[in-house]
């Protein structure tokens, strides 16, 4: 090695020894008539003494160094003097007086500092991404994303799980994103698809016997994207046979624990709780809700039947719902404008208004209180999901089941945060499941899988196919963090009569099905297991456990919401030969 120790590892143990140390020029400046240098590395921060006493032209050439400039320098480690040290480094006790300087590269000055803890624009950042990494806040990350994928690894291996890498270059999947595309030089008109997901390989290495695959896998999805998406994601993708969803919970809590009990150093308690999908969309009006903070919704259909309210009137009588969100005893009182806001926010949502009102002693304070009859009001109180007190918010949105669970929801969500009711620092997993397997596209007016055609079917609901659609529940699961989705599975068809009337209700021809996922069918012709997956968005969890604000903070050369990456300039435009190679003309 070029060096003796690292940044991070001399302590009063090494005094008046001597070491060779190799980083990179943090902080340069002058004291005393000595000359100070501040040496990084990834393991931390080294002062380095230049005395002019000792060694003028040593001296000289120290205060020529620059800021990044990546050096090399060899000293005695000396204890700093009495009210030098510094507490926050490990190095603090001690400084190195050089008797030796290298410069092994010189640096530019750097478009921002590397060490202030300004804001820097992303941009900037992810230009001069080989420098952003440098920061301490990167380096912090991606040191955390290594610990968590080894504790991923090293729980999974010790449950007999094999790890298997799939083809990237390959046909389409079925996750229903856009895909990218790589066309073939050899097969000219013909594309290879970049996987969403190896969903369809992992199904088959069940089929084959490898019971127990997992593999950290890139994926690839061209879709808006947004803070907690990248066209280009990580996740820990698992696959296992002969299981229950039971079976599939336990390993994701046995890894999930081990990553706080390995990495982060606390306890985590498991099972995590499970709820199913009516149970949170008719609570908190989500299927990822935030359960750091209460506030839930009750259907008020019942109370309103009778009412002479006109809107809500229509809405029953066009079958749809009244929903009620109480917020109990809000501490900060809501002015109008307060009110006004949400109202707004809810008709962006596609809601027609949102009725409000404050409970009182003798009833209600709202705008249709008047509307309202006595013993309505009485009922409306009884059904609230907290004891109704003088001083609580009531929020009505009365529209079609989903929407108004929706809208409810979100006014839920920006409650939680103004009224500043969420526990910013608790962790909240809990398990989602019994999704519905279809849901019904009323513009192309046809029904489609609310995960992907292979997703298996809840055993009672199996007979309602063709009948019931609207009310068949799969067998997916849905693991939500803090009101993030961070994983998703589900325990997959293996029958072929029950496939075949998925694809029939999908209005998927045998033929279509054939040419997009032929391989598959083909190789369940072969005595395919029962078998069930999930896979975490790796980039998810590490963001949210990170308290990082995008995921772009915790992977090393991200792209940005535009689609590009800022630093190598990709994608960019090819020269004409290698488009006539693939026999492709730009439109
Ligand atoms: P799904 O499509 O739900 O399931 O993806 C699983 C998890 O991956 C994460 N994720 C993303 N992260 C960053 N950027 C994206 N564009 C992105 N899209 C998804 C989410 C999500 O929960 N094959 C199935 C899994 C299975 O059934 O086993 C699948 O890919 O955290």
């Amino acid at each position: 090695m070029l060096r003796t120790h690292t940044n991070g590892e001399l302590n009063l143990t090494h005094l008046d020894t001597e070491a060779v140390l190799c980083g990179w020029v943090s902080v340069l400046r002058d004291h005393g008539g000595l000359t100070f240098v501040d040496l990084r590395d990834r393991w931390g921060l080294t002062q380095l003494v230049f005395n002019p006493e000792k060694d003028q032209a040593l001296h000289q050439a120290a205060q020529k160094l620059r800021s990044e400039f990546c050096i090399r320098a060899r000293g005695v480690v000396k204890k700093r003097p009495e009210g030098t040290t510094n507490a926050k480094l490990s190095t603090g006790e001690i400084e190195v007086e050089i008797s030796e300087l290298e410069v092994l590269s010189k640096s530019k000055t750097p478009p921002f500092d590397i060490d202030s803890d300004e804001k820097i624009s992303e941009e900037l950042r992810l230009k001069h991404r080989y420098l952003d990494l440098r920061r301490q806040k990167m380096l912090e990350s991606l040191t955390f994303r290594s610990q968590v994928i080894h504790a991923m690894r090293t729980t999974l291996q010790g449950q007999g799980f094999i790890e298997v890498d799939t083809p990237v270059l390959t046909k389409s999947t079925p996750e229903g994103a856009r895909d990218y595309l790589v066309p073939s030089r050899v097969n000219q008109g013909e594309f290879f698809a970049l996987p969403q997901s190896p969903q369809l390989f992992k199904q088959i290495l069940m089929v084959s016997g490898y019971d127990r695959y997992f593999q950290i896998a890139k994926c690839f999805r061209d879709e808006d994207l947004r803070a907690d998406r990248q066209p280009e994601f990580t996740q820990l993708d698992v696959e296992m046979s002969f299981v229950h969803e039971e079976d599939i919970f336990q390993v994701i809590e046995g890894v999930i624990e081990n990553i706080f009990k390995s990495v982060l150093k606390k306890s985590l308690p498991t099972p995590f709780p499970r709820y199913g999908y009516e149970d949170v969309m008719s609570r908190f009006g989500s299927d990822k809700p935030d359960l750091r903070f209460g506030l839930e919704m009750r259907d008020l259909s019942k109370v309103f039947e009778k009412t002479s309210l006109k809107i809500f009137q229509e809405t029953l009588k066009h079958h749809g719902r009244i929903l009620v969100l109480q917020v109990p005893q809000p501490a900060v009182a809501g002015s109008r404008k307060d009110f006004d806001d949400l109202i707004a926010h809810a008709k962006e949502l596609g809601a027609g208004g949102l009725a409000y009102g404050k409970l009182t002693e003798e009833g209600m304070d709202s705008p249709i209180a008047k509307f309202l009859s006595a013993e309505e009001m009485k009922a409306i109180q009884d059904a609230l999901p907290e004891k109704a007190k003088p001083g609580d918010l009531v929020f009505f949105a009365a529209e079609e089941k989903r929407k108004a669970q929706r809208i409810l929801g979100a006014i839920r969500l920006v409650l939680g945060k103004k009224l500043g009711l969420i526990r910013e620092d608790e962790i909240h997993l809990s398990w989602v499941n019994q999704f519905p397997l279809f849901h019904y596209n009323d513009d192309e007016e046809r029904w489609e899988s609310e995960h992907h055609p292979f997703t298996g079917i809840y055993p009672d609901d199996i007979s309602k196919i063709g009948q019931d659609n609207a009310n068949i529940r799969s067998l997916s699961y849905d693991l939500v963090l803090n009101g993030n989705e961070i994983a998703s599975g589900s325990i997959r068809i293996h029958d072929a009569e029950v496939q075949k009337k998925v694809f029939e209700t999908l209005g998927l021809e045998r033929k279509e099905a054939e040419s997009r996922f032929g391989f598959l069918l083909r190789a369940f012709d072969y005595g395919p297991p029962p078998h069930g997956g999930i896979a975490v968005g790796l980039d998810r969890l590490l963001a949210i456990l990170l308290r990082r604000e995008s995921i772009r903070e915790v992977i090393a050369f991200p792209k940005t919401q535009r689609a590009i990456c800022l630093m190598t300039e990709a994608p960019s435009v090819v020269n004409l030969q290698q488009l006539k190679e693939l026999g492709i003309k730009i439109a």
